[in-house]
């Protein structure tokens, strides 16, 4: 499923991205184009920056509340 329909980006490859760095909106579209289009897809990239854990991050939190 897609995305970003503008860029041709799948779901799967902005949580890649995520995963991979992208912390903002505006770096998910430097590193893979999505959003960078119409804006429509910008609330969806917004719900799965919110949805997507990085990579250590959960054992950061968890460290931190422990
Ligand atoms: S659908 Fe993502 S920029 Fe248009």
């Amino acid at each position: 499923m897609y995305a970003c329909v503008c860029a041709a980006v799948t779901t799967s490859q902005v949580e890649a991205t995520i995963l991979a760095g992208a912390r903002t909106v505006s770096e998910i579209g430097d590193k893979c184009a999505a959003g960078t289009g119409c804006g429509t897809c910008v609330d969806r990239l917004c719900e799965l920056l919110e949805q997507t854990e990085p990579q250590g991050d959960a054992v950061g939190r968890f460290a931190k509340s422990a």
